[in-house]
């Protein structure tokens, strides 16, 4: 039931390839009963290992070949932040290299060093290429010299543990500037059971985000998801709002 489900939450040409991936992440998860700091270096190793296959092995049916268009539409209209950005799991780097340019440095991140490879490989050509940094590394552990002025990212929330999502939160609080902006596309919002991709709600959100201070300045209906994520893909953009801090 639940393999059967995935083929239409990530909805690429690779879709009939996911069951494997889905249960070689789903045994890691399983495996992990640690107390929740152990659980991350857990996490780290196996996960790492995990995503490195899906890599190789070429099943990534969340990858949609090309940057995400409410990025680029948004980077088109003038509505990004300029200066430092970061794409967390930014998995082939469309994005990365989608937003970059002259006023503004984007970091991929990945964990997984065959994605790395892949990004660097796929945007070495481009004209913005200089403007990019691509680092192999794990965003819950990873402590950078500069913040940031916007993080953005798509189909990463969904990818990590239900429970790890207050650190998710807590990391992106430490990574951002106090006024940057923190863009997130919520996906997928249905009603599956399991993951990953595990169902996300805005709720889930703002109990993620709320503690540590971010207050949502927009949620709407992605009118650009592609239109087999369409009606259960949201857009959000948040700030910190210092006073609501609790951590
Ligand atoms: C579902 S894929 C999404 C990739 C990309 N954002 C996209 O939409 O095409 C999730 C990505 O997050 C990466 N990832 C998962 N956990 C991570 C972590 N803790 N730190 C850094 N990258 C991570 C994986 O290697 C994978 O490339």
């Amino acid at each position: 039931m639940r393999f059967s489900l995935l083929p239409k939450l990530y909805n690429s040409p690779a879709r009939r390839l996911f069951p494997p991936f889905h249960r070689r992440i789903l045994f890691n998860y399983m495996s992990t009963g640690l107390p929740q700091l152990g659980k991350i270096g857990l996490f780290q190793c196996e996960f790492s290992d995990s995503w490195d296959k899906c890599w190789d092995e070429g099943l990534t049916p969340w990858d949609l070949g090309s940057p995400t268009p409410v990025l680029v539409h948004l980077h088109n209209t003038g509505s990004l932040p300029k200066g430092r950005a970061l794409v967390p799991g930014c998995g082939s780097g469309y994005d990365v290299v989608a937003v970059a340019c002259a006023e503004r440095h984007v970091v991929g991140l990945d964990m997984s060093d065959i994605a790395i490879k892949k990004a660097i490989e796929l945007t070495s050509s481009s004209p913005n290429a200089e403007h990019c940094t691509f680092l192999k590394t794990d965003f819950f552990t990873w402590s950078p010299d500069q913040l940031f002025d916007l993080i953005f990212y798509y189909t990463f929330f969904c990818a990590i543990e239900p429970e790890l999502r207050s650190l998710w939160a807590k990391k992106m609080s430490n990574l951002l500037k106090p006024d940057g902006d923190l863009i997130t596309l919520i996906y997928p919002v249905d009603d599956h059971e399991g993951g990953p991709p595990f169902k996300v709600s805005v709720a889930d959100y703002e109990e993620a985000l709320h503690p540590v201070g971010f207050e949502a300045t927009q949620i709407s209906e992605n009118e650009l998801a592609i239109a087999p994520r369409k009606g259960r893909e949201k857009l959000g953009r948040w700030r910190r709002s210092l006073h609501r801090a609790s951590l």
